[in-house]
């Protein structure tokens, strides 16, 4: 699905700069494309986004949440890091599963359910943290994402400008509602959280990215 929220010129330019992917990436995206069934993957500039904040940020270790058929997971796996990620949908599960081993990646590891389950759980740290699951849960997920986040870490969260509705004035779609209105919670409170220095970029469906400060500089 196309949640392009600029201008369709800007997005094709920025597009068009892109390195294209090959092999099993390539593939993915074609069946993302072309498959109505088949799992929606991040936006291309999104995914190069990721790349990029894996090396500037030098992460070792990423935690992701929202698996889909594994296109991201493997993505950042391919710039060297190990991914954790976890998926409760088990038809999408299965096929990130065939996906990561058609990629002959070792350093991903699949975790299979609800994420609010499973996050309490994980004692391990991450360097990065990719949040791609359900929009109206990503302010429930906080306080689970800030113990799992290393300090000097950063925290990726995808498609918070939804389609751009959460930044228009009122709700223009009735039945998005309770999804806009937690939207703008999630992003005022990671835009406050005294351990969190925020940016949000208009690229792809909105992401905002939000280093977590080490504790001597929280009320900096
Ligand atoms: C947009 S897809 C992820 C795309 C993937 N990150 C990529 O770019 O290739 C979102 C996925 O998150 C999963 N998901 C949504 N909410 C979840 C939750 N609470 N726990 C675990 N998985 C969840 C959905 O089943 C779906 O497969």
């Amino acid at each position: 699905m196309d949640r392009n929220i600029n201008h369709d010129y800007v997005t094709k330019y920025l597009r068009a700069l892109l390195p294209k992917r090959e092999g099993l990436l390539r593939e993915i995206e074609e069946k993302s494309a072309e498959e109505d069934t088949y799992v929606s993957i991040a936006e291309p500039e999104t995914e190069q986004l990721l790349r990029v904040l894996i090396h500037i940020s030098n992460a070792k270790s990423v935690l992701e949440i929202g698996t889909g058929s594994a296109y991201s997971a493997i993505s950042m796996a391919m710039e060297g890091c190990s991914v954790t990620t976890i998926e409760r949908y088990e038809k999408n599960f299965n096929i990130s599963l065939q996906n990561i081993e058609k990629s002959k990646i070792k350093r991903i590891k699949p975790l299979f359910g609800e994420a609010s389950d499973i996050l309490p759980k994980l004692s391990e740290t991450f360097d990065m943290i990719f949040l791609d699951a359900a929009k109206g849960q990503y302010l429930n997920f906080l306080p689970s994402l800030l113990r799992l986040l290393n300090e000097g870490g950063i925290l990726v969260s995808d498609n918070v400008l939804y389609n751009g509705m959460t930044a228009m004035e009122g709700i223009a779609v009735r039945r998005k509602v309770t999804i806009i209105k937690r939207l703008r919670k999630y992003l005022e409170e990671i835009s406050k959280n005294p351990y969190l220095l925020t940016t949000v970029l208009p690229i792809g469906d909105g992401v905002a990215i939000s280093y977590k400060r080490k504790e001597e500089l929280k009320n900096a």
